[in-house]
């Protein structure tokens, strides 16, 4: 895939392949083009060059709502939470989008017990069920992550992408996403992009390595991790932080 901005290449001739039931990283410094490369695969961006394929097909030419449903899903497409609504009404309102229903509060209360049932197995998943009456928006940050992975999962994704699913959280959240990233990959295909690389080396089977657009480097987290030229786009850092970095920001 190649993307230009007014002549910029914000991606260049980026050849990616993830496995199917893998969890791959996406990792590289600030401005690698990681976000774009997400926005081209779920296409929010049109490619200015290039194709995609997903599960055998040419997704190059489809609309994002197409390739969602076809179960690429990236996880802030559908995950914009609510703040005034429960926790719990949240992931309703994802899983009655995902049926194609926006109005459907006249629909039979059968219907609505089924989403309300499904909605609770998807908290439990994500560890939310004591929190499903709370506001959203009064959530802790780390658990509002877990509510969107909750939402993205009620679009019954095949394969998901996770744009920093850490950020911003204490270590306590980190750990208890990458258990919950971990568990939810079971039968999917997980493609995160994550800068905390103490996250990588446990979640990834596969880790692509982006500098300036252009993929330097893949592999498992041991050979990427002391390839020298993905040590040097670490600019400032010592080959000893790559391994152990909590604060590392790649
Ligand atoms: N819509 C746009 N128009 C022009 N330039 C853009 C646009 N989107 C991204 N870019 C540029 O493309 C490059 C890649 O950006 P991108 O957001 O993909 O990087 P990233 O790897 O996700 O970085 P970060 O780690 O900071 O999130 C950057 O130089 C950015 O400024
Ligand atoms: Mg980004």
């Amino acid at each position: 895939m190649t993307k230009e901005f007014r002549g910029f290449a914000a991606v260049s001739n980026v050849n990616l392949k993830v496995r199917r039931g893998s969890i791959h990283a996406l990792i590289g410094p600030n401005g690698a083009g990681k976000t774009t490369c997400f926005n081209l695969l779920t296409k929010f961006l049109p490619v200015t060059r290039g194709r995609i394929t997903y599960d055998g097909r040419d997704i190059t030419a489809m609309k994002p709502a197409e390739v969602a449903r076809l179960g690429l899903v990236r996880s802030f497409q559908i995950s914009a939470v609510f703040p005034h609504f429960t926790v719990m009404e949240n992931v309703r309102v994802a899983l009655q989008r995902q049926r194609g229903n926006s109005f459907d509060f006249w629909r039979s209360s059968s219907m609505l017990k089924q989403y309300n049932d499904r909605a609770m197995e998807l908290l439990a998943d994500v560890g939310l069920t004591q929190y499903a009456e709370l506001a959203a928006g009064q959530l802790p940050y780390g658990r509002k992550r877990a509510l969107e992975i909750a939402t993205t999962l009620a679009m019954e994704p095949q394969m998901m992408l996770l744009d920093e699913p850490t950020a911003g959280m204490t270590s306590e959240d980190v750990d208890r996403i990458v258990a919950l990233v971990k568990r939810v990959s079971q039968g999917r295909t997980v493609l995160l992009v994550e800068h905390n690389l103490k996250v990588v080396e446990g979640l990834c089977d596969r880790i692509t390595v982006l500098a300036r657009g252009q993929v330097l480097a893949e592999g498992d987290y041991a050979s990427v991790s002391r390839n020298p030229e993905v040590i040097a786009a670490y600019l400032g850092e010592d080959p000893q932080s790559v391994g152990a970095p909590e604060t590392a920001h790649v």
